[in-house]
């Protein structure tokens, strides 16, 4: 879709491409990076950080200090977030989740989230509308999964709130040009119409709130960075229509089975794992797809070492898997001067996720019982 001349990585909503330099796409976006003084800020309501706050894997945000302000000063923020539903959730995915719920657990704060059966259906040429939501209704069970409160939670699938979302998504189109978008998203003249109205859609729930209750609510999104577009659009024209701009505190990729260079293609099974995926199918894919950082041989190995930075069974393992500080620590030198093999390193990988996916999925078939606590329908 874009082409970003200067530069040898692309990031959009529907793109990810090269391997992305985290500084240079704060720069592109105009995002802030988040730096001890925020982190303080943060602890002195929460308590403690959230390892993915402490490991920087929420690196970047806009109008965090705002969102802080308003909740000092009474003025409570609501969290949004969402996902487009194509197909099952992999372990990508659950990155933000994971942390949003920290987020409220830690705020007691309402939490909308948006899964956009209608984006799905519009941009993805092989999806049906009954395929989209089908989707959505699996996903919305990983969602329940993770523990969200359900007296604070909303789960909205598009097209089962279309009047709600069509009245209050009109005006806010109507202040969008198609140069604006087509300059945002890199769209070009092939496009279909829908899809042009798309991120209208997706501005909708960082006011649902304010709609409701007739005054203006702060909104947070947390999110991972390939959706900033949306919100920069959400930001700029919002204001004009009297609502607060959303804030966002943004973290990187999961980085995708075959290596560090961006994020998880979903149209290739054997760069991820599904939280579907069984335990045989996730050692396989691991042994035989993770890009190790280590040496040919374990003589070279246990010589010169392995490199944590790329190797992408550590990188999960700080990321999403291994919350413990200490263990981490230990992974990581041990791993760095060669005590570690790379097929430990990978088998202790392989057991954290089965372990965690087992887990994930009894929890997410015992979501499917209590759906109806959570999607809400116009
Ligand atoms: N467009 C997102 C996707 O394709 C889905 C989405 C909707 C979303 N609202 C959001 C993602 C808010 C993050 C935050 O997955």
């Amino acid at each position: 879709m874009t082409k970003e001349n200067e530069n040898d990585f692309i990031v959009t909503p529907w793109e990810v491409h090269g391997k992305v330099d985290y500084n240079k796409l704060m720069e592109r976006f105009g995002t802030e990076p988040i730096d001890e003084a925020l982190l303080e800020r943060i602890k002195k309501h929460t308590g403690e950080l959230h390892y993915m706050l402490r490991r920087g894997t929420f690196f970047t945000h806009r109008d965090m200090n705002f969102i802080l302000n308003e909740l000092e000063r009474g003025n409570k923020f609501h969290l949004y977030t969402g996902r487009g539903p194509s197909e099952d959730i992999h372990i990508g995915h659950l990155v933000p989740w994971v942390f949003t719920k920290w987020l409220q657990d830690k705020f007691d704060v309402k939490f909308i989230f948006q899964l956009t059966d209608d984006e799905k259906f519009l941009f993805e040429e092989k999806l049906s509308k009954e395929d989209t939501y089908s989707f959505a209704i699996e996903n919305a069970c990983d969602v329940i999964a993770l523990g969200f409160d359900p007296k604070n939670t909303e789960i909205i699938i598009d097209t089962d709130n279309a009047q709600t979302f069509y009245n209050i998504a009109l005006p806010i189109a109507k202040k969008i040009t198609y140069s604006t978008v087509k300059a945002s998203f890199g769209f070009d003249n092939s496009i279909n119409i829908g899809s042009v109205f798309y991120t209208s859609i997706q501005a909708v729930p960082a006011v649902l709130e304010s709609v409701r209750q007739g005054k203006n609510v702060p909104c947070l999104i947390p999110h991972a960075i390939d959706q900033d577009p949306h919100f920069r659009l959400a930001r700029d024209v919002l204001p004009r229509l009297g609502y607060y701009k959303p804030a966002s505190i943004q973290c990187s990729f999961l980085p995708a089975l075959g290596g560090p260079e961006g994020k998880m293609s979903a149209s290739d099974p054997t760069q991820t794992v599904y939280v579907t995926d069984d335990p045989k199918t996730v050692e396989k894919k691991i042994n035989k797809y993770a890009f190790s950082g280590g040496q040919v041989s374990v003589a070279e190995h246990r010589k010169k070492g392995g490199d944590p930075a790329v190797d992408v069974s550590y990188q999960w393992l700080k990321i999403l898997l291994e919350e413990d500080d200490k263990k981490l620590k230990t992974l990581e030198e041990d791993y760095r001067n060669g005590d570690l093999l790379t097929g430990e390193l990978k088998a202790i990988l392989i057991d954290k996720l089965n372990v965690f996916l087992e887990n994930h999925r009894e929890k997410r078939e015992k979501a499917r019982d209590r759906l109806d606590e959570f999607l809400i329908k116009d």
